[in-house]
This record gives structure tokens, sequence and C-alpha cells, in this order.
């Protein structure tokens, strides 16, 4: 059987890939945007294919001989993303239809459409709406709301709120019913989706007990061993809270606000096809999924997170810019009495636990900077002590390069008047630092200005610490 999966570089994608790939039976092709997102697959049963479901042209082909499509896609990193969902959903089912896949399987959001719907789950609806409207492809519509694993966006704010506020006033929507779920029993229905013998469109909507969220946090302080206090207030607006979980939580005040808006509505399930469909799957409760979530934390095992996705970084054409940029500043160190790759392996090890080497004060300075004006912050820290990937997050910026034992490409996301990248190179016997910035305006040319003197102290610092670091591996 074959498979196309969309979304593999995401959340939830990215975990679903590697079950699928246990199974010998199926052929697995990825639509990914951008090819350098995965290694060179050295497995038989996985193929990569660069598309955009924003073009319908390489869906067309992404689609051939395909017998079954998860569709696990959302544009909302962008600011038109219900438009661009529609249209990439539509895309998509014509596509299907075109190459008469059998089925389709989406996971949407949890939720009905009422005044209070979110702008966010009327989109995740929509999308549903428009891939089950074909009369020629099934499509089986997984509905989950709260997903509880590491690195999941509603996880790491439960948690991070629960872990940093011993007190918290909370808008009154703390009292708002929902049915979250564990990240494995989701992974299972979409898993058991492939070979469920129904015919006709299916709506499953998936979730464990039903738990208010004020609930949640307290039944994570349990299983953290923390006492939390938690004291609802009803003049908190949708604003106000959105900058109070931009400033706690790793999540941008845009991202804050569209679940804050989710927060109204009750994400309860709406219909038993779960246990019609499924009878074999019996989600676990919500403190075991918060116990096996630490547990990966702490263990350095989390396998995705809700930063993963490379979003509009890929609009960008980083070489060209690069090449344009109008400032640099660059150091460079000689190298040839160290081994090249112990200086790759430091500098790889740059960033969130493991701080920026020295003056990470300064990085702190910069990150509360950053998420006082609405940014991410340093608060997204790294996945993995040692390992990065082309296109995860680390701390403000995204990983946009790596060549092994060559070189590490960092694309600034932190609230800068302009673009800004860091790069660590390896050349002959060098080590190469350079910092990049593309200024926007007159301000983006003073910013860089007022920044000389730290840069100064901070990349004078960085090459010297990376080169000592090596020596010490
Ligand atoms: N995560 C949750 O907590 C949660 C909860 C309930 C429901 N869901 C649903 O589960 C599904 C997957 O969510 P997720 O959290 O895994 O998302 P995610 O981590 O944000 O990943 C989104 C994926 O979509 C890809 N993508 C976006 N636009 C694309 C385009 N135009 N063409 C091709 N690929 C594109 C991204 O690729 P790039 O890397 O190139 O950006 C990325 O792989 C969504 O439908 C979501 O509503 C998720």
């Amino acid at each position: 059987m074959k498979i196309l999966l969309t979304g593999s570089t995401g959340y939830i994608g990215r975990r679903l890939k590697q079950l699928l790939l246990k199974d010998e039976n199926l052929q697995i092709r990825l639509l990914v945007r951008n090819k350098n997102r995965f290694p060179p697959q050295t497995n038989k049963n996985i193929e990569i294919i660069e598309g955009d479901t924003l073009d319908k042209e390489s869906l067309i082909n992404a689609l051939k001989d395909i017998d079954i499509a998860y569709y696990l896609v959302h544009s909302l990193n962008s600011k038109d993303y219900k438009n661009l969902d529609k249209q990439s959903a539509q895309n998509f089912i014509d596509a299907c239809e075109i190459n008469n896949v059998k089925r389709v399987i989406y996971l949407g959001g949890l939720g009905v459409k009422d005044e209070n719907t979110s702008l966010h789950l009327l989109s995740r609806i929509e999308t549903g709406e428009v891939l089950s409207s074909s009369k020629k492809v099934q499509t089986i519509w997984i509905r989950a709301g709260v997903i509880i694993g590491s690195g999941s966006t509603s996880f790491e704010i439960i948690r991070n709120l629960t872990e940093k506020l011993p007190i918290m006033t909370t808008p009154k929507w703390v009292f708002t019913k929902a049915q979250p779920i564990a990240v494995s029993d989701v992974l299972k229905y979409l898993i058991e989706s492939i070979s469920i013998s129904e015919s006709k469109n299916l709506i499953v909507d998936i979730g464990s007990e039903q738990l208010s969220y004020k609930d949640m946090m307290l039944k994570t302080a349990k299983v953290l061993g923390l006492k939390r206090v938690i004291i609802p207030l009803p003049f908190l607006s949708i604003n106000l809270s959105s900058y109070w979980l931009n400033l706690f939580t790793p999540v941008p005040f845009t991202v804050a606000k569209a679940l804050i808006e989710g927060l109204k509505s009750e994400v309860i399930i709406q219909n038993d096809n779960a246990k019609k469909y499924f009878p074999n799957i019996k989600p676990i409760d919500y403190e075991c999924a918060v116990s096996k979530a630490i547990d990966e934390i702490q263990k350095n095992q989390v396998f995705s997170r809700w930063s993963d996705n490379a979003g509009t970084i890929w609009d960008k054409d980083h070489t060209k810019q690069i090449a344009d940029a109008i400032f640099i500043d660059r150091k460079i160190a000689d190298i040839s009495n160290i081994d090249k790759d112990k200086v790759y392996k430091s500098f790889m090890g740059i960033g969130g636990e493991n701080g920026w080497f020295n003056y990470d004060f300064l990085w702190e300075i910069r990150g509360v900077f950053d998420k006082l004006i609405g940014g991410y912050g340093l608060k997204r820290g790294r996945r993995h002590p040692q390992n990065l990937r082309i296109g995860e997050s680390l701390d403000f910026w995204k990983v946009v390069d790596i060549k092994t034992n060559e070189r590490l490409l960092l694309y600034a996301q932190m609230k800068v008047p302009g673009d800004a990248w860091l790069e660590f190179k390896i050349e002959n016997n060098n080590l190469i630092q350079s910092a990049y910035f593309y200024p926007k305006g007159v301000f983006g040319r003073l910013y860089w200005y007022a920044l000389v003197p730290i840069h100064y102290f901070v990349f004078n610092d960085m090459i010297k610490s990376i080169i000592s670091k090596s020596k010490n591996l």
C-alpha cells in the first residue's frame, strides 16, 4: 500500500512517520517543502518528494499511485491562514480525485461552530469540510482537542505556567471543559485509520476524560510534585491573557492569542465514533499522559516539538540574502591543531540549556526584551543537548542549514528590524564565525550600530569559547 504523508516535518507528522516506517508493507512518500529537512534516506520504503499544498501541480505529482493520503498541514504561521488553509485543502482533495486516491486521513481540531469558535478552529473545521466534500474520495476526519505530549503546544503552555507560577491569576475560561488526549493515542487513531473497513466519510472525535483547564494545571502540578493556587479573575481580556502566556511560556503573542481565543469554547467529544470504529484503542488518562511527556523531556527523548515546522522561513532565499547583507561581523580562528569534528561538535552545542558560550546574561536580556515585545524569547530552548535538525527552533533562532563537519546557519526569529543570521563554518584550517544583518530602514541601521559594542565582546568571546570547548571534548 502506498501512503502519502504531508506535514512530516511538523509535530504530529514527524512522529507518525516513525510509526508508519515500522510497517514494512507500507511504501511511504513524504511531501515536504524542502528536501534538506531530512538526511538522505537509506530505507527503501521511504521516498521524499518536494511540493507545496498551495501548488496544485506539485500535489498532482506527489499523489500519483497513492492509496491513502494523510493531511497534517496548516498555515497558522501566516497572517492569512484561513484562506490559505482552505485553498490548500481544496488543492489537496482535487489532486486526490485526479489520482483516484481511496482515502484521506485528516487530523483536525475538536469543537463546534458557534459564535465563540476561534478563527483557528473555524479554519480547521473548514479544512475538514473541504476535504470531506468529494464524492470520489473517502475522508476520515479525526478531531482532537488538547494534545498532551512532550513538545506539544498545549502541554508546553500548561507545563511552563505550572512550573513557573506558584500562584496563577487566570481568565474565567480556565473552567471551560476539554477532553485532552495523549499524543501516543492520537497516533494510534491515525495509524488504525489506514485499515478500518468503513467506506463512507467519518468524523471521529477523540479524547480521554473531561477536564477543565484548571483541572489540567492542578493535575500537572501534582505529577510535577508542586503545589499550585489558581485564582480565576473575571476581567482578564484576551489580549492581556495572551500577553501573559507570551511572557511565561515559549509561545509568541500571535500563537498565544489564537489559543486563548479557543479557550472560550468547550472542546469535548460530539460523537461516539472513536469507540464504534476503534474499539481497541483505550486512551490513557491525563495524568499518565503528563507523566509520559515529562519522562521524555527528562530523558532528552523529545522527538518533535510544536516549533519544529519551518513555516515561512523557506520563503526566503537565505543564500542570496546573506550575500546581500549590509552588515557583517566576521571572526576567523585558526583550527589547524584541533580535530575539525570537535570544533563542529562544539558549535553544534550552542544555545538552549547549554548556553551561548559566554555572556549568557546578555542573551537572556535580549530574550526577555524579545518576549516583552511579543517574540519567542529564549524559552523554546533546544530539543536535544547535542543534535540539531534543519528547520527546528533553537531559542529565538531557526536552524536553516547544517552540513556535517562544515556548517551551521541560524536565522533570527527574534523581533529585529531586519533579517539576521549567525553562521559557523569550517573552511580549510579555519573556523569562520559570521553574523549577517540586512537592516530594514533607518531604524534597522541604528539597531546594528547600537549593538556594535556588545557584538564586539559577545562575538569575540564566542569564537574563542568554541575553540576552547572543542579542545576539551
Ligand atoms: N499539535 C497539536 O496540539 C494539535 C492538536 C489538535 C489538532 N492538531 C492538528 O494536527 C495537524 C498537524 O498539526 P501539527 O501540530 O503537527 O502541525 P505543525 O507542527 O505546525 O506542522 C505543520 C506541517 O505542515 C507543513 N506545511 C504547512 N504549510 C504547508 C504547505 N503549504 N505545503 C506543504 N506542507 C506545509 C509544515 O511544513 P514546514 O516544516 O515546511 O513548515 C509542517 O510539516 C493539524 O491539522 C492540526 O490542526 C494538532
